[in-house]
């Protein structure tokens, strides 16, 4: 079973390599970042309290998110493995998933970590700002999640290079070419 954690900036990636995995490998796709959209376009309670947030680029409550995590992981009993993209992203978060997957008899496997220049991220999302008309694509709130990330995000890649699971590979260049890179990494853990 492989359980990846797919992690780096806002921007790098994580959700445009996460398609690809899950179709190579039949993963479940776990995004914080998505299940909290949803519940924003769903106009839930939880929607409301985070808005805010999340369009200031700020972190939401790591009981929020580690309950979402909770939740979906209860609902896929038979899943050949997940990808948790944007999860975790403190301390907190990835000390509550090693008990969440431990109390399943599951671990995770390993750490893919895109590194990218901080301007090709601003670049990225401010194009797909323009676009897709993402609320947090604007550039003051891009850099100030490339700040939290730099502040509270980074740390997590060291709990993960401690338990030797920590992989980190360049994110730039095609989008396959970085896919090449990934599963380079992974066929050490299939
Ligand atoms: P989240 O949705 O997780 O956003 P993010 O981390 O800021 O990441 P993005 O989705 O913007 O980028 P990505 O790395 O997935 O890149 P993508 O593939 O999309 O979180 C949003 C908010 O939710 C947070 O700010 C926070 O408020 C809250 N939140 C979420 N999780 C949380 C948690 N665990 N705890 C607390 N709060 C949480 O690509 C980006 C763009 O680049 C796309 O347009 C894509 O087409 C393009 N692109 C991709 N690859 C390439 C390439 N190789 N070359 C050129 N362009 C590329």
């Amino acid at each position: 079973m492989l359980n990846i954690v797919l992690f780096g900036p806002p921007g790098a990636g994580k959700g445009t390599q996460s398609n690809i995995l899950i179709e190579r490998h039949g993963l479940v796709h776990l995004s914080t970042g998505d299940m909290l959209r949803a519940e924003l376009a769903s106009g839930s309670d939880l929607g409301k309290r985070v808005k805010a947030i999340m369009d200031a680029g700020k972190l939401v409550s790591d009981e929020i998110v580690i309950e979402l995590i909770d939740k979906r992981l209860t609902a896929n009993p038979d899943a050949n493995g997940f990808i948790f993209d944007g999860f975790p992203r403190t301390i907190a978060q990835a000390e509550a998933l090693d008990r969440l997957l431990t109390s399943r008899s599951l671990a995770i496997s390993c750490m893919v970590r895109l590194k990218v220049p901080d301007e090709e991220l601003v670049n990225r999302l401010v194009l797909r700002g323009k676009e897709s008309g993402r609320s947090d694509d604007t550039e003051t709130v891009i850099r100030n999640r490339i700040s939290v990330y730099s502040e509270q995000t980074l740390p997590v890649a060291d709990y993960y290079k401690k338990q030797n699971k920590l992989n980190e590979i360049l994110g730039v260049g095609t989008v396959e070419e970085i896919a090449s890179r990934v599963s380079e990494v992974l066929k050490a853990y299939a």
